[in-house]
């Protein structure tokens, strides 16, 4: 594996994002960006695409991605084999979406969250673990509802 995490945003996501990287640095967390670099107006699509296919294809295990406000980016990663991206929007969100879901991407909404709050919930998704058991047996279920539509 090359990098642990990815992480990218659209314009709207682009300063949570530099913030959420600062945040993982210190804690020596490598992080690969997969862009946006500037404030040009740019579509969402392109860049959950790039790590929600990352994740999907086992090359990365996790990723943040960040738009303005999560929706664009949870919609479009979660159309990807694999993934469990979660929209998480404070403390307890961010509990549950390692605990219950197992996320193995989570959205961040950079026109909703603070820096603070959007690091604490970041630090709470990685120190979290899975609970398994009956969620294992629900993930199990979304597994298998991917192999009947894609057929994989
Ligand atoms: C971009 O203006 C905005 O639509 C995008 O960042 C995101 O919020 C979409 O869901």
């Amino acid at each position: 594996m090359s990098a642990m995490f990815t992480i990218a945003s659209d314009h709207g996501g682009l300063d949570l994002k530099a913030a959420v990287k600062e945040f993982l640095g210190k804690l020596g967390i490598e992080c690969r960006d997969l862009g946006t670099f500037n404030n040009d107006s740019v579509d969402y699509p392109d860049f959950g695409e790039k790590v929600a296919r990352e994740v999907s294809e086992g090359r990365v295990e996790k990723g943040i991605l960040v738009c303005g406000t999560g929706i664009g980016m949870s919609i479009v990663a979660n159309k990807f084999p694999g993934v469990r991206a979660a929209l998480i929007n404070d403390e307890f969100t961010a509990r549950m979406s390692k605990e219950h879901n197992d996320a193995n991407i989570i959205v961040l909404g950079g026109r909703v969250l603070t820096p603070e709050i959007a690091c604490r919930m970041v630090e709470i998704w990685l120190s979290s673990e899975f609970e398994g058991g009956r969620h294992q047996k629900r993930l199990d279920k979304i597994r298998e509802i991917e192999k009947e539509l894609f057929k994989s």
